[in-house]
């Protein structure tokens, strides 16, 4: 078994006050320190030298989270104390989970091992399980297809609809464990495609440097666009339109080369495409906001730009950069409308009955800005 260690601890805490909690909490569960995959903690402690030397000397890579992402993690012993030094009720539990891939408190095999050294200084250690890869569920294997359900997940399901925001505001430095990754990989799997086609392509950004060239692909659109704008460029450019630098995931969504699928899409071949992909974002924009964390879909850039910085084959269309992770609060309304750039609908506008209402035709939604067809 392969574990990941939390460690606590307070500010100049000796090297060995630290090495000896950590040995006693691996031999707790009967465990050696070459089952250690890694050591979580929170920011706060990214220079503390004990922490720092151990890590070294053991040859353990060191992830450090905030306390916003840490205090997200339900452990078993949150403590207020913790709270109102760390602004997270939890340090070892949560970093060890955090840190083990994982959100799930039963992967905890020491909750929480404390030490106080010769000197009055605490070390706390936590060991977490590492969770093999989730599989994803195939294309589904619903074991009750019928279900019903209740008024409060009904409620649930309203509110996460309302509630989900595009975002573009993301706490810096932060991750997303694993085992909730691989829920939004399934979320993604489960939306519906034309044919079942399932047209979209998810490319993964884990290369910073691979990031940093896609993020100026968009500030240079983000020019382009701006220029297009014209007597509203400059409040255009005060708009927060991407998050690309910050955000824990970068994941790029690609249409996938044509495949010839017929079923569906005789007429409208690419549209039909378009959609599904969309759909398949909607899925995971949902899904996203129910593990509390935010996204935020990002179409400024020159295809031909993504094209080339993924070194996409021909025929493969990039429709997306999408950024999602931990935030440090969630807009109330769509942020272009708190930021005065358009109002949304209101529900009359959008819905007829039987045939195209008059009024749509004298819309005027959308002349506050230099028209895209002229
Ligand atoms: C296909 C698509 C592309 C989008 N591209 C961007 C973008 O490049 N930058 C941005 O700030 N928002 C982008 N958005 C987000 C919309 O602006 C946002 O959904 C809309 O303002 C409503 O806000 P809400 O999603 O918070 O309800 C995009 C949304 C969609 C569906």
């Amino acid at each position: 078994m392969k574990v990941a260690l939390g460690i606590g601890c307070d500010r100049g805490t000796p090297l060995a006050t630290l090495a000896r909690a950590v040995d006693e909490a691996l031999a707790v569960a009967g465990l050696q320190r070459g089952q250690v995959t890694g050591v979580g903690s929170i920011t706060l402690k990214a220079d503390e030298p004990a922490l720092l030397a151990l890590a070294a000397q053991a040859g353990w890579p060191l992830h450090f989270y905030p306390a916003t992402q840490l205090a997200e993690v339900v452990v078993p012993h949150p403590s207020e104390t913790v709270r109102r030094h760390t602004g997270t009720p939890s340090v070892s539990e949560a970093a060890a989970l955090l840190a083990a891939g994982t959100t799930e408190a039963s992967a905890l095999c020491v909750e929480k091992h404390r030490l106080r050294g010769g000197d009055g200084r605490n070390a706390t250690v936590s060991v977490a399980r590492v969770m093999p890869r989730t599989a994803i569920p195939p294309c589904v294997a619903n074991p009750d297809p019928a279900r019903r359900f209740t008024a409060s997940e009904r409620e649930a399901v309203q509110a996460l609809m309302q509630v989900r925001r595009d975002m573009r505001h993301f706490t810096a430095g932060a991750q997303v464990a694993e085992d909730v990754r691989a829920r939004l990989q399934s979320a993604l799997l489960a939306a519906p495609s034309v044919g079942l086609m399932q047209p979209l392509r998810v490319l993964r950004i884990t290369d910073p440097v691979l990031r940093d060239r896609l993020a100026a692909a968009v500030d240079q659109e983000r020019m382009r666009t701006a220029q297009a704008l014209g007597p509203r460029a400059a409040e255009f450019l005060a708009l927060r339109v991407e998050g690309v630098r910050e955000c824990a995931e970068l994941w790029a969504l690609v249409l996938a080369p044509d495949d010839g699928t017929l079923f569906g899409r005789r007429t409208l071949a690419s549209e039909m495409a378009w959609c599904s992909a969309g759909a398949a974002v909607q899925n995971l924009w949902l899904a996203a906001r129910a593990e509390h964390l935010g996204l935020g879909w990002v179409s400024l850039f020159e295809p031909g730009d993504l094209h080339t910085l993924l070194a996409l084959p021909a025929g493969a269309v990039p429709l997306g950069l999408l950024c999602i992770g931990p935030v440090d609060r969630f807009y109330e309304t769509p942020l272009l409308i708190q930021q005065q750039w358009r109002q949304a609908r209101p529900v009359p506008a959008l819905f007829t009955e039987n045939n195209w209402a008059p009024s749509w035709n004298t819309d005027t939604s959308a002349t506050t800005e230099q028209p895209l067809h002229s």
